[in-house]
């Protein structure tokens, strides 16, 4: 009976210093497996005397089940604290800062062309496109341009035949409109041009936005406000603008506009009133309608809102460059 008592105080012990569950189960098999240490006492009863043999067998019953009693006990206790720790190391820390997908962004001039989108359409502008291979009655003899203008000279344009060319500017798309539509008309016109040039400000594809408005009795008025309206958008609202005289064959009289940024008077675009030719030739009365027209280039307009040097770097995919805007 001593033994007996002593093995359980032994089996005790060691399953109160189990670290975890395998530990357990090996003193469990220890003790009370098939060759176990209590499970071996029954042998000994053969050796005792028959009335000592229920007393013995009773004290191996009643050891087996106090130390099954433990043994569950601490399973409990050891697979609770197993889940905890393993929960702990599954946590989700949400104060911690996400990973971040880089996504890219518009382009600098898509940015800009978006922009200026944005404004004339909240003065009441519809966005219209036009073809980028044109022929020259819309490029030029519409637009009052004669066949003397150096513009249509060879040396100036892109041409795939006499009457067919890259258009040198989107004021075919002012002609386009005036013969699909009868006014009042409010429109611009965003895209490529072509041109025969290549330097530091000059590139032989650049991007264009027009402008045209006609109704009855427009005035140089209405051009100086939307144009205002639209620099001290782009820029803020301490731009000024400049309308000085220039020469356009389809405007009359026409602008050279120049806008007051950074300290400095700066060309942006070119404007005018429609000139009466360019009526006539789309068969629009010029005593009854007038309207105001104008050309910028995005090229030049993000150049100078982000002093941008060199207009090659809008195509010369410099992920550096790119980024920056
Ligand atoms: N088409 C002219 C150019 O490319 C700009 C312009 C447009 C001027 C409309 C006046 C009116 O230079």
């Amino acid at each position: 009976m001593d033994e007996i008592t002593k093995i359980v105080q032994q089996a005790l012990e060691e399953i109160q210093n189990c670290e975890n569950s395998s530990e357990l189960n090996s003193v469990r098999v220890k003790y009370l497996g098939k060759k176990g240490i209590v499970t071996s006492l029954m042998k000994k009863l053969k050796e005792l005397a028959p009335e000592e043999r229920p007393i013995f067998g009773a004290a191996v019953n009643k050891a087996k089940n106090e130390l099954l009693k433990k043994i569950n006990e601490k399973l409990d206790e050891l697979s609770q604290r197993e889940k905890e720790k393993k929960y702990a190391a599954m946590a989700v820390d949400v104060t911690l800062p996400g990973a971040r997908k880089d996504i890219g962004h518009f382009h600098i001039l898509t940015q800009i062309q978006k922009e200026l989108e944005d404004i004339f359409i909240s003065m009441g502008f519809s966005v219209v496109e036009g073809p980028e291979v044109e022929d020259t009655w819309h490029n030029f003899d519409a637009l009052n341009t004669p066949e003397w203008h150096p513009a249509r000279d060879v040396q100036d344009s892109f041409y795939f035949t006499d009457k067919i060319l890259l258009r040198t500017h989107t004021s075919p798309v002012q002609i386009r409109t005036m013969l699909n539509t009868q006014p009042p008309i409010a429109i611009i016109s965003p895209g490529r041009v072509y041109r025969r040039d290549y330097d530091a400000t000059h590139l032989p594809m650049f991007t264009q936005m027009e402008g045209l408005f006609v109704d009855k009795n427009v005035t140089v008025k209405h051009l100086k406000y939307c144009l205002e309206e639209m620099v001290t958008r782009v820029f803020g609202k301490d731009a000024k603008i400049r309308l000085k005289p220039s020469f356009f064959p389809f405007t009359e009289p026409s602008f050279e506009v120049d806008v007051w940024f950074g300290n400095d008077w700066l060309e942006i675009l070119g404007a005018g009133m429609v000139d009466p030719n360019v009526f006539k030739s789309v068969g629009y009365d010029p005593e009854i309608w007038s309207g105001f027209a104008f050309g910028l280039g995005l090229e030049r307009i993000a150049m100078v809102k982000y002093g941008i040097k060199d207009i090659r770097d809008f195509i010369r995919n410099d992920v550096k460059f790119l980024e920056n805007y």
